[in-house]
């Protein structure tokens, strides 16, 4: 198995933090749609909260990302 290894795990979890920001900003502009798809586990309320709490950890994870995949925790650690 391949070994832990937190540049990937941090990528990964921009794209899921980015997925959810798309997802929940969605549930703003067409919360109808929205709410069907996720059976109403997502009402426009939630919706307007997550996204506007999401791009604090968005953000950190970003920076996490940039710095780790192609800053100083990349050199001489291929
Ligand atoms: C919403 C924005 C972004 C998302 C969701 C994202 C997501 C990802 C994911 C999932 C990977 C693959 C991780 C793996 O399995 O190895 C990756 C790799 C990478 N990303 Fe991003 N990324 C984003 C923005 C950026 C930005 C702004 C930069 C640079 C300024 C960047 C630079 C890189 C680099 C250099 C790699 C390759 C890392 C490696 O394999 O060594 N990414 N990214």
């Amino acid at each position: 198995m391949a070994r832990w290894n937190p540049r990937r795990a941090v990528g990964w979890l921009l794209l899921a933090l980015a997925l959810l920001l798309v997802v929940t900003g969605l549930g703003i502009t067409d919360s109808q749609a929205v709410g069907a798809a996720t059976f109403g586990l997502l009402p426009r309320a939630l919706a307007f909260q997550l996204h506007n709490l999401l791009w604090i950890p968005f953000l950190a994870v970003l920076a996490a990302h940039v710095i780790l995949s192609c800053g100083i925790g990349k050199r001489g650690k291929e």
